[in-house]
């Protein structure tokens, strides 16, 4: 192929961006978009803060821009987030107890429900567990409900959406450590109860390099019975475009990871300011990351 989403494609996976709303009017930004990628993530518009901002009042205007961006041109849809502790709406962030854990599980219900049937993967829970070697759930307003919090918002989110595939999604998980092996034990348990999860997202903000065992992180979760995806992938440092590959051919050797998600589309648009982590640079132009990754996902 000579895009990476035709090139993803012929190994049977989606090559996805992070999108904004408020971009889809640039016409570099959008040329870009429309010729390379094959699946969109909201980067911010489809957060608890942007489709509740007053309790039991939708907005979906923004989320509803990317959603019909992607879904007339044929691209997939990620979900991102249906919750998560941070951009939490300030009447939620005020919350606790059983009134938090069923405003929670409302939210999940009707978001879930507006998107019926136009999510290929929902990120249902995101970034609940701590960083550091405890391995233990991340304290948070939602988390103080009960540890049962992330179980009930899988099940929420499958009674309203059943066709849509359910993850989980963090950071710092991207090797064999204490929080990936946190989530591990999660996901296992969750398949042993039949708790529905059928999805780990690995965020994948990058230094320099993956850790040596990415690909048997990815591998162990796999071997659970859930598919892998790289959801949020972006890498800064001189070693850039040999870590973009050394990714890229680890979810091809995996055979349950489904996709690759990078985290935003020009160098300029990226949350990671002044660190150049993206495969386009700020007027647009391919870098050496991208054609590394197209390589990639073109060898064998
Ligand atoms: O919406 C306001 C806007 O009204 C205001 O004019 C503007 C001025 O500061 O701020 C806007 O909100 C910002 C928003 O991005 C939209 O640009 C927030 O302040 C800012 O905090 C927010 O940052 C986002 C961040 O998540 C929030 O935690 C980044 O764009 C987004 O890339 C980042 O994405 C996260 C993933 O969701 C989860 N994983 C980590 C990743 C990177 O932090």
């Amino acid at each position: 192929g000579t895009t990476l989403g035709a090139s993803a494609a012929e190994k049977g996976r989606y090559f996805g961006a992070a999108v904004a709303a408020g971009k889809l009017g640039d016409s570099t930004y959008v040329g870009i978009l429309n010729r390379e990628f094959t699946s969109i993530t909201a980067e911010n518009e489809m957060k608890m803060d942007a489709t509740e901002p007053n309790q039991g009042q939708f907005t979906f205007g923004n989320g509803d821009r990317i959603v019909n961006h992607a879904l007339g041109r044929g691209m997939k849809v990620r979900g991102h987030t249906l919750t998560w502790h941070q951009q939490q709406p300030g009447w939620m962030q005020r919350m606790e107890g059983s009134a938090l854990r069923q405003a929670m599980l409302n939210h999940v219900t009707r978001v879930a429900s507006y998107y019926r049937g136009k999510i290929h993967s929902w990120d249902v829970v995101n970034e609940a567990f701590a960083d550091g070697n405890s391995g233990a759930r991340r304290d948070s307003n939602l988390q103080r409900t009960g540890n049962d919090w992330i179980e009930a918002a899988f099940r929420a989110a499958r009674a309203a959406d059943p066709g849509a595939k359910l993850c989980y999604n963090d950071y710092n998980t991207d090797g064999v450590n204490a929080k990936s092996t946190g989530i591990y034990t999660m996901v296992r348990d969750f398949k042993a109860r039949g708790v529905p999860i059928d999805c780990v997202g690995f965020q994948s903000h990058l230094t320099n390099s993956a850790p040596g065992d990415y690909q048997a992180n990815l591998q162990r979760f796999a071997d659970l019975g859930v598919d892998v995806q790289i959801t949020e992938l972006d890498i800064s440092g001189s070693n850039q475009a040999n870590a973009y590959a050394a990714v890229t051919r680890a979810c091809l050797a995996v055979a349950r990871c489904t996709g690759i998600t990078v985290w935003g589309i020009r160098d300029s648009d990226s949350w990671r300011t002044g660190q150049n982590p993206l495969l386009f640079d700020n007027s647009g132009n391919k870098k050496a990351a991208y054609t590394s990754v197209l390589n990639a996902l073109n060898a064998g």
